[in-house]
């Protein structure tokens, strides 16, 4: 299945070569690499990369999904064009972080007060560490398969089998405050709060499971945890990383109508650029304030935190998405939803059993049935998903092998029939090989 890939993909396979000579695993997020080798970019712009080789792709994954505009749009070109000439570093305040946060104080529901850093992995251990302070306990309830970063202790149970570290390296004793419960599951989360005995200080969760899936919370579900957290004293917080200025301008907390009491974001919000902030309930956020002398809580280091390129760009998506919010969410809802039934109508007419999981522009295969949660989304498929995305990179189509997609608002209505179209050319070549599955 991976000759055609390679046949296409020579110079590719030359720079990895070279890449493993000089980076360890040849790759600089692990993620990025897949069998039989990842393609390197060379060129983006708007919904199209194109790779060493000069192969052209419709690229689906997007910059790990931050980039809703598109690859290099020009709202955030021209900002970035403005603000070089006036310093590209300052490693001091400037207006342009109170803009950027006053940007996102009118979106984002729990946004009260919050702080800027260069990636989601540091937002979310800051978040952990202010549920910590402000509640004094020190439990914190992850999903299994939930993906917050290269964060240390939030670094267990992402795979299978969803119960252990996910690295060698990490002391046993760093994650021993961390549960993984099944998500979806408001008894599994009643039950580790149970056995906790009141030493939880948040439950935490993507409110789409990503990594685990890119499986949407079911009706009811994040309103159940709101009030089993209310019930105990427990904070509730929502890593939206992905989901935040995607899936509508107030996140997924806006979506459902469930206000967390903190809240990680990047990403998107970033414009591009590296980014991470945590925000929520100013009573919380306030712990943070360096002036204070009680239960301060240290976040906020980063020599590059709030650096004025990521500021710019940030503030140049956020002010584009707000102004024509009416337009772009409902036009990336409807494209997601006609990836998501397109493909799933090739297979089923082939007579394969697949299921495009999702919400609004996100999306992501599986072959099997209907997963609602991370160990449903492991148990089947894998090898098929992988196939995939390969057959899919022959047919000048890019996704990340076994990750979540998303459409952005340079993709069109022909290019979403062109993947289900070709999701359906690969469909026959299943068959054709005599799979079954
Ligand atoms: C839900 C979620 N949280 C946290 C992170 C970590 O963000 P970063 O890669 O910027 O550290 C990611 C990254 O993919 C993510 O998807």
């Amino acid at each position: 299945m991976s000759e055609g890939y390679e046949s296409r993909t020579a110079g590719s396979r030359r720079l990895f070569e070279r890449a493993k000579k000089v980076l360890a695993g040849g790759v600089n997020h692990n993620a990025r690499f897949y069998e039989p080798y990842p393609i390197f970019v060379s060129k983006a712009k708007g919904q199209h990369i194109w790779d060493e080789d000069g192969n052209r792709y419709t690229d689906y994954w997007m910059g790990h999904m931050a980039l809703i505009l598109g690859h290099s749009p020009e709202v955030v070109v021209d900002a970035l064009r403005r603000q070089i000439p006036d310093g590209t570093h300052y490693g001091m305040g400037s207006k342009l972080s109170i803009e950027l946060g006053e940007e996102i104080q009118k979106d984002v529901p729990c946004a009260e007060a919050m702080r800027f850093c260069n990636t989601g992995a540091e937002a979310t251990m800051y978040l952990v560490r202010l549920a910590r302070g402000f509640t004094g306990k020190r439990v914190i309830i992850k999903m299994a398969g939930g993906w917050h970063g290269y964060n240390t202790e939030l670094n267990k149970g992402v795979h299978r089998p969803f119960d252990r570290t996910e690295s060698a390296g990490i002391l046993e004793e760093e994650q021993s405050f961390v549960k993984n419960v099944r998500f979806n599951d408001l008894g599994a989360a009643e039950a580790e709060v149970k056995r906790s005995r009141g030493d939880v200080a948040a439950i935490f969760l993507e409110p789409v499971l990503g990594a685990g899936g890119c499986i949407p919370a079911e009706k009811g579900y994040l309103k159940g945890l709101g009030e089993l957290a209310d019930r105990h004293g427990i904070l509730l917080a929502f890593d939206e990383i992905i989901t935040g200025f995607r899936v509508s301008l107030g996140g997924a907390q806006e979506w459902y109508g469930v206000t967390p009491d903190l809240a990680t974001f990047g990403k998107v919000a970033g414009g591009g650029l590296p980014l991470g902030l945590v925000c929520g309930r100013e009573e919380i956020m306030s712990l943070a304030d360096p002036t204070r002398k009680e239960k301060f809580v240290s976040i906020g280091g980063g020599t590059f935190s709030e650096n004025p390129l990521t500021m710019v760009a940030g503030l140049a998506t956020l002010r584009y998405l707000r102004k024509n919010a009416k337009v772009v969410y409902p036009s990336l809802a409807r494209m997601g939803e006609g990836v998501r039934k397109g493909i799933d109508g090739e297979f089923a007419d082939r007579g394969v059993e697949a299921h495009t999981a999702g919400l609004g522009s996100l999306f992501l295969t599986h072959f099997g049935s209907a997963p609602v949660n991370a160990e449903q989304a492991a148990l089947e498929g894998k090898e098929t998903k992988q196939k995939y995305a390969l057959g899919l990179m022959t047919r000048g189509i890019f996704m990340l092998p076994g990750h979540p997609s998303g459409v952005s608002t340079t993709h069109t209505a022909r290019d979403v029939q062109e993947l289900v179209a070709r999701s359906g050319e690969f469909a026959d070549s299943l068959s054709r090989n005599g799979k079954r599955l």
